[in-house]
């Protein structure tokens, strides 16, 4: 029988506690990820007691008080605050989320906070995106067309055209959904995963794009699109609301009506 095992010097150890400051009474405990690499040391889980009455009510609004008035080495990602730039995604009570879109009432006792898993960790919350990025350069995101565009004026679009790209194109590349999918946690070297594919249905998509000949034929591989076994972890995780899974079948169905 295999035996598996954590080499030690990736055991996640406890680390510091945090507690409150005196005197309040609205108490909530955030059980934090830390690693940076410089230090050497294994990784720890930190334990930082807020005061929700001194606090925003986002998860997000946790860590920026933590940041700012308790370990200011504490590191994460973060910009807009409203769930548009997506670079605040990490695993929160076991789900991959937006921590600006998730209330701290959300969740029940302390609030556990990951990185995105199975991804290298640059350091505490922040994942190493670069694969992820990579991936998505690939479906070559941006409208490619073959005929010369008219002389006065942009490609139109009907209204009906234009609503097929509803569901795709709010994407924002959080990676929630391909960090929540069995097979790119084990294929993600060559499985393009459910953010990549659902952003290469968008262009397919695109009635202005005239090349979804070869975006199909981009994809018509075992490993790029063929290793999705529709277990829809991604679809779940979407803090967008949208359906990488529906998108990926719909390309699988192009690919058979192709053929016939
Ligand atoms: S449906 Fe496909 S892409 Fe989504 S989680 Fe399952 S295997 Fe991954
Ligand atoms: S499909 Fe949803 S979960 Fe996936 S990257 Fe886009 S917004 Fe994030
Ligand atoms: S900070 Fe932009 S999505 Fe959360």
């Amino acid at each position: 029988m295999a035996r598996l095992k954590l080499p030690s010097n990736s055991k996640v150890e406890s680390g510091k506690t945090h507690r409150a400051p005196p005197g309040a009474t609205n108490v909530r405990r955030f059980i934090v990820y830390r690693w940076a690499p410089d230090e050497g040391s294994n990784p720890r889980t930190d334990s930082f007691e807020v005061d929700l009455d001194e606090c925003g009510p986002m998860v997000l609004d946790a860590l920026i008080r933590i940041k700012n008035e308790v370990d200011s080495t504490l590191t994460f990602r973060r910009s807009c605050r409203e769930g548009v730039c997506g670079s605040c995604s990490m695993n929160i009570d076991g789900v991959n989320s937006l921590a600006c879109t998730t209330p701290i009432r959300a969740v029940k006792g302390a609030v556990k906070i990951f990185p995105l898993p199975h991804l290298p960790v640059v350091k505490d919350l922040v994942p190493d995106m670069k694969r992820f990025y990579a991936q998505y350069a690939s479906i070559k995101p941006w409208m490619r067309a073959v005929t010369p565009p008219p002389p006065d004026r942009e490609r139109l679009q009907s209204p009906e055209d234009r609503d097929r790209l509803d569901g795709l194109y709010e994407c924002i590349l959080c990676a929630c959904c391909s960090t929540s999918c069995p097979s790119y946690w084990w294929n993600g070297d060559r499985y393009l995963g459910p953010a990549a594919l659902l952003q290469a249905y968008r262009w397919i998509s695109d009635s202005r794009d005239e090349t979804s000949g070869e975006r199909l034929d981009d994809l018509e591989d075992p490993f790029r699109l063929y290793r999705c076994h529709t277990i829809m972890n991604c679809t779940r995780a979407c803090p967008k609301g949208l359906n990488p899974a529906k998108a990926i079948a719909e390309i699988k169905k192009m690919m058979v009506v192709r053929q016939l």
